[in-house]
């Protein structure tokens, strides 16, 4: 089994970057293989609508997304996070989102045929709010547009009440997270 996780945040010490780590370690714990990148340090364009993938086998802008797509070609799960700004996920995040257009499948255009059905996805937000359900309808939204693009969306974990430092103290939460993970395996 094969985990990716994705992270859309500008912050090093990121919560969610340890969030989605946990979750990975748990399936590395069960012999998962695992790979984790956060937007910080890549360098991804937003999607510029010009519909070379349609005639292209991937998307033409040629920046770190590429290397995204072959890591998804061959993951079983990818963990999806990304920290709420006002509400929803970040620029980041959605630039990543807007970048899987190029693999939505031959019903958008004939020529791109490498839909993500049957590759799982978890959701993983974290947030300011203390209460977990304050965004619920953008996730349960934001779940169905990763069902759209043929994920089979499995679990959404939303950390409630995070401050700006980091979550390493958080054993308990860490370790749940790190249960999910274990249960991927
Ligand atoms: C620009 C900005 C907007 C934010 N908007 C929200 C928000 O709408 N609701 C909320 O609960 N938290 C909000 N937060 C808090 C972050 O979601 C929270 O601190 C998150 O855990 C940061 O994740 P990171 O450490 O991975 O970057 C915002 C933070 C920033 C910097």
């Amino acid at each position: 089994m094969k985990a990716i996780g994705f992270v859309g945040t500008p912050r090093k010490e990121s919560n969610t970057v340890l969030a989605v780590q946990a979750i990975l370690d748990g399936a590395k714990e069960r012999g998962a293989e695992i790979a984790i990148c956060s937007s910080r340090d890549l360098n991804l364009k937003p999607c510029q609508a010009c519909m070379g993938c349609a005639k292209a086998p991937t998307c033409v802008i040629e920046d770190d997304m590429l290397q995204i797509y072959d890591q998804l070609e061959s993951a079983d799960v990818l963990i999806f996070g990304s920290p709420v700004y006002m509400g929803q996920m970040t620029a980041q995040a959605k630039a990543f989102m807007d970048r899987l257009f190029a693999k939505l499948g031959p019903h958008i255009a004939p020529e791109i045929k490498d839909k993500f059905t049957g590759k799982k996805l978890i959701q993983v937000y974290t947030q300011g709010a203390p209460i977990p359900m304050a965004y619920q309808a953008y996730f349960d939204l934001t779940a169905g547009a990763f069902g759209h693009l043929g994920f089979d969306v499995i679990d959404t974990q939303v950390i409630a009440g995070m401050p700006d430092e980091s979550t390493q103290e958080r054993t308990d939460l860490i370790n749940g997270l790190k249960k999910v993970g274990a249960d991927l395996a």
